[in-house]
């Protein structure tokens, strides 16, 4: 039995400690927001904050989460400024990577409130985006972190 915090409610699961967190997640708990793309850490699909810190869920073993806090896609409120920030700047094309790119965003802005375009890239750097939406991503998060939704944008 693993026992953990998913989006402020008490998680217990019966399942092998080695069994990869974003399969826990989806089958278990029914979170499907984190998607699985490679399956490697390498593309950040997968990505959860783990006590505040992102991580990818598709290579960290349950049994690494005992008695921490995790924090999923479903976790950030309709509200939260990023998401507001995603939708305005209308950054999702596919929207496969989107979950895990809000996800590092997020824990990006908890650290530095007003990030440089080298901060955001230097961040953002394993969140890979198949439909090249780099460009409104960047902007988005400039964007949350001045506290402002900005309607429209260019596209990029
Ligand atoms: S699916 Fe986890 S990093 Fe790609
Ligand atoms: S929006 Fe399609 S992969 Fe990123």
């Amino acid at each position: 039995m693993v026992v953990f915090r998913v989006n402020g409610k008490e998680q217990r699961v019966d399942v092998s400690p080695d069994t990869p967190l974003l399969w826990v997640l989806r089958e278990k708990l029914g979170l499907a927001g984190s998607k699985f793309g490679c399956g490697e850490g390498l593309c950040g699909a997968c990505t959860v904050l783990v006590d505040g810190h992102p991580l990818r869920s598709c290579v960290t073993p349950v049994g690494e989460v005992r008695g921490k806090k995790i924090i999923t896609i479903e976790g950030i409120p309709e509200k939260h400024p990023v998401k507001k920030c995603w939708l305005a700047q209308e950054v999702s094309q596919c929207s496969y990577c989107q979950p895990g790119q809000i996800m590092s965003a997020v824990a990006l802005l908890r650290n530095k409130p007003k990030p440089t375009d080298a901060d955001i890239d230097s961040a953002m750097s394993g969140n890979l985006c198949r439909c090249g939406t780099y460009g409104r991503i960047r902007r988005a998060i400039h964007a949350a972190g001045a506290g402002a939704s900005m309607k429209g944008g260019k596209k990029s």
